[in-house]
């Protein structure tokens, strides 16, 4: 096992009503005192549509502040959106940023609150330079409508900057939010398409951890099989019926148990497939839990000799094949990544670049050369490698 760090901030209330019954008095509980506004921080209009708003709105009022919203934070939120944030912060007397709505905004706001409490600039020395961050962003809480990024309870913020074409995410404890509250009600307006997308980029987060040393059987590689094991059956059951509930919540709180840092304590993290998407995602703008699912199969296919015991552990714990089927370690490996390869088609994800938006051959060579080299796999790829994948997944 690697030696650990692991803290987490965030107070998580979770459960139908939950926002009713919570978010008033955490706001109370958090916001700064002697200031008199809520910055509400929200999407393309979803929470309009399944009640977050409506109650989040309540909430607000019920703890006594007055609302700023801040409406239009897109999917794969940008530098540029989250500085415009910060403009309407300081423009205000906000005591505390509520984001509403899935990982783009939760993303925006983290962002915005750590710009806000910043006099350089966070982008350049926290994102791009990874210098230590040790002030107190503004505080922040998020109310959940989407499962996967797991933002929620996790010290990331992802953002694209669109005059470099890179995006890419820093994670600092800080940057957890104060409060989540996760009420899987809110999730049942999701289209079947993001379904589908956040519920595979729950089990990449699960893989990016999984699939990194120490190859052999450490504590947490058992809590993220049963975690994979779980997911897979919860996915089949919400695209065959969306309208089960407990399913839904179940992937809702996967999301969150995926991507708080815990299941993955003691290992190195690969994140070179998430690596590998931020970058089709900066040029193109395409979905990240579906460009995920093109790219995860061929990537481990390039890379499973360098961490073979684990490919064997997921082909028998996760898919669980039967090893006398095989006549070797390599070919069950193998076989474990057809069966994820067959699952993403079986649920009807996307399997080719060109499927999701990234149809310009020709930019694959300047896309592969600016993706960051992950130094957790098991086997650091280079840039003709990345090009390799892309080209194979196209
Ligand atoms: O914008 P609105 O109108 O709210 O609609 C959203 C959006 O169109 C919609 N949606 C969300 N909840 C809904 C709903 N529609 C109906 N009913 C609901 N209950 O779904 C669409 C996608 O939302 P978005 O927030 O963009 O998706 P996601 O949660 O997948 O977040 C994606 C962003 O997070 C980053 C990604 O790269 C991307 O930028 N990530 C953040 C991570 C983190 N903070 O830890 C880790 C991830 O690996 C990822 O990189
Ligand atoms: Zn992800």
């Amino acid at each position: 096992m690697n030696s650990f760090v692991w803290q987490n901030r965030t107070r998580v209330h979770f459960g139908y009503n939950a926002v009713e019954e919570n978010l008033a008095n955490l706001i109370k509980e958090f916001a700064l005192p002697g200031k008199t506004q809520v910055l509400l921080g929200y999407g393309g209009g979803s929470i309009k549509r399944n009640g977050a708003y409506d109650d989040a709105v309540k909430a607000i009022k019920d703890a006594g502040y007055d609302i700023v919203e801040f409406g239009g934070i897109m999917s794969n939120p940008t530098l540029d959106k989250m500085l415009e944030g910060v403009e309407i912060i300081k423009a205000n007397d906000i005591a505390l940023i509520l984001a509403v709505g899935g990982g783009s905004a939760m993303d925006c706001c983290k962002a915005m609150a750590v710009q806000a409490a910043y006099d350089g600039d966070a982008w350049q020395d926290f994102w791009m330079d990874g210098k230590p961050m040790n002030f107190e962003p503004l505080p922040c809480g998020v109310v959940v409508t989407m499962p996967a990024t797991g933002s929620e309870l996790n010290p990331c913020a992802v953002l694209t900057n669109t005059e470099t074409n890179i995006k890419c995410d820093r994670g600092y404890p800080k940057i957890n939010p104060l409060f989540a509250v996760m009420d899987p009600e809110y999730t049942m307006t999701m289209p079947t398409r993001q379904i589908k997308a956040g519920t595979f980029d729950i089990l990449s987060h699960i893989m990016e951890g999984y699939f990194s040393a120490p190859a052999g059987n450490w504590a947490t590689d058992d809590m993220m099989e049963g975690l994979m094991f779980g997911l897979i059956r919860d996915f089949r059951a919400a695209v065959a019926n969306p309208e089960d509930r407990d399913v839904r919540a179940s992937i809702m709180w996967a999301g969150s148990l995926a991507e708080n840092g815990f299941p993955k304590t003691g290992k190195s993290l690969d994140f070179q497939a998430h690596n590998m998407e931020h970058q089709l995602s900066a040029y193109t703008n395409c979905n990240h839990g579906e460009g995920l699912a093109v790219l995860h199969p061929t990537y481990y296919r390039h890379i499973y000799k360098d961490g073979l015991p684990k490919f064997v552990s997921f082909a028998k714990n996760v898919w669980r094949l039967n090893p006398d089927d095989y006549d070797s370690e390599e070919a069950l490996a193998l076989a474990g990544i057809e069966a994820l390869d067959d699952f993403i088609t079986e649920v009807g994800l996307p399997k080719t670049l060109r499927e999701i938006g990234v149809d310009d051959r020709g930019m694959l060579k300047e896309i592969a050369d600016s993706c960051f080299i992950s130094q957790g796999a098991f086997r650091a790829l280079t840039h003709e490698e990345i090009l390799e994948i892309y080209e194979e997944c196209f």
